[in-house]
Parts: structure tokens; C-alpha cells; sequence
């Protein structure tokens, strides 16, 4: 490890550092290009970045980290570039699961299982089974999410309840909402970070980001490196969080 480095980070408080982080990996496209290669080169070139975050993420303990991998309307892409990323998907879970485990990273797979096929249902049940004992970090990995969805899925989830008499609507608060939702039971994000330069939720975790940071970074999602994970952790320990109060 560079020393200089962890010396920084040393400087940081505990208490400055964020629980959960939500990221939005965007512009492995426009890195592709910018190098004259197929997109399908930047897509795996961002599984390597996701690696490298996970590995911040595990070496700084930060217990929740929710990242945006394929959105319910990535399905609009072009066929072939959708099989390019459920297969990197595939090959991610099924390559790193033994490292997870063992660096004792749970898996939690967000977002709607509806229409998907059995061997991706099959996958993601793998993923959640095999690290279902891990205690150390847990990633979230968002896929075929949309938060609008989500919003709706539990809303209906809340209305059959009712329904069945199982639920008063007078007792209908923020915290049943929230436990309705795909993020049941986490935390909602301290920090929000987006790469690109992108400056956009692109309906990524709508309700849960009500009192999140936003960092936006101007590099690639492919060039996110270590580097650039201490620069988010700085930039967070920087902000006044006052969710609504006075300081
Ligand atoms: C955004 O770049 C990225 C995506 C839509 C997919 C993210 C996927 C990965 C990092 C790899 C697969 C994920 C896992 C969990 C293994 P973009 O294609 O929108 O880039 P652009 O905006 O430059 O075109």
C-alpha cells in the first residue's frame, strides 16, 4: 500500500467517513471510443474499476455499497451490448464469489426479478445464497432497477397488504415505505457519486438519496481508481450535512 496515501486517509475521522455509498458507473462507452475500441472494451474495462472499488470499499470498511450495473431501461441498448453486460455480470458473480466470501462480502442483488431468465435468476440467487453469512461489507449490485419501479412495486406491495387487512393505512409512515422498497432493511446513502461528468440521478435510488451528497467526477468510469476513492472520501468529510436542521 502507498504510504503517503494512507496517511491522508488516516486523517480522516471515522465518523467523517460514509456508511453507504451509491455509485452510478457511467461512461464506459465514451472511454471505449476515446481509445478506438468497441464498447464492449469499456464495459469489461469497468468490471476491472468495480473491482478496484470494492477493494477501497473493503479496505476502508465501509459497510454498504450500492452500485447501478444495469438499469430497467438499459434494455432499449442495442441487443448485442445487452448480452455483453448480463454475460460480464455473469462472469463478474461467478469469478469473484470465492474472493467475496472469503473477504467475508455479502452480495445482494436490487431491483425487479420480473421477466428475467432462468439463468440470471439463477445467478443472482447463487450470489445472494454463497455470501448470505458475510458480515464485512455488502454490496449491492442494482440490476434491472429502476427506482420509479421500485416507488411503484412497493406502493402496490403496500395497497394488497391493506387490502388483506394485514396493514392500517393510518400506520402507512416513511418507515414502511422505505422497508417496502428493493433497499429494505439499508440504510438510505450518505453519498450518491457519479463518473462522466454526467450530472443526474437517471433514476437511481429516488427516494433513498433524499439527504444523500452528490459528488460528480469528470473521469471515465473505467479510470476510477484508488486515487479517485480517496478524493470521494475528502470531498464527503468536507460537507456539512445538516438534514434539515441548523447546524
Ligand atoms: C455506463 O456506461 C455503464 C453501464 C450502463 C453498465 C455498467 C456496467 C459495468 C460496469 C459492467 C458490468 C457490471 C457488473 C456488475 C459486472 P455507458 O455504457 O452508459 O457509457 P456511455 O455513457 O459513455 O455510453
Amino acid at each position: 500500500m502507498d504510504n503517503a496515501v494512507a496517511k491522508t486517509v488516516i486523517d480522516i475521522a471515522p465518523d467523517q467517513l460514509p456508511s453507504h455509498i451509491g455509485v452510478i458507473m457511467d461512461g464506459n462507452g465514451r472511454w471505449a471510443q476515446a481509445r478506438g475500441k468497441h464498447r464492449s472494451d469499456g464495459h469489461r474495462a469497468g468490471v476491472e474499476a468495480l473491482r478496484r472499488l470494492v477493494t477501497c470499499a473493503v479496505e476502508f470498511e465501509i459497510k454498504y455499497l450500492t452500485v447501478f450495473s444495469f438499469s430497467s431501461e438499459n434494455w432499449r441498448r442495442p441487443q448485442d451490448e445487452i448480452n455483453t453486460i448480463l454475460g460480464l455480470m455473469k462472469k463478474f458473480v461467478a469469478s469473484d464469489i470465492g474472493t467475496f466470501a472469503k473477504n467475508n462480502v455479502r452480495i445482494r442483488i436490487l431491483g425487479s426479478r420480473k421477466g428475467l431468465n432462468s439463468s440470471v435468476l439463477k445467478m443472482i440467487q447463487e450470489a445472494e445464497e454463497r455470501t448470505t453469512q458475510c458480515t464485512g461489507l455488502q454490496l449491492n449490485i442494482a440490476f434491472n432497477y429502476g427506482a420509479r419501479a421500485e416507488i411503484l412495486d412497493a406502493t402496490i406491495d403496500i395497497a394488497e397488504r391493506v387490502a388483506r387487512g394485514e396493514l392500517k393505512t393510518q400506520d402507512i409512515d416513511e418507515d414502511v415505505m422505505s422497508r417496502a422498497l428493493y433497499t429494505g432493511g439499508l440504510p438510505d446513502p450518505d453519498i450518491i457519486f457519479r463518473t462522466s461528468g454526467e450530472q443526474r440521478l437517471s433514476n437511481f435510488l429516488l427516494w433513498q438519496s433524499a439527504y444523500s451528497e452528490f459528488v460528480f467526477s469528470q473521469e471515465f468510469w473505467p479510470d476510477f481508481s484508488r486515487s479517485s476513492f480517496l478524493d470521494l472520501l475528502h470531498t464527503f468529510a468536507t460537507r456539512k450535512r445538516r438534514f434539515g436542521n441548523i447546524e
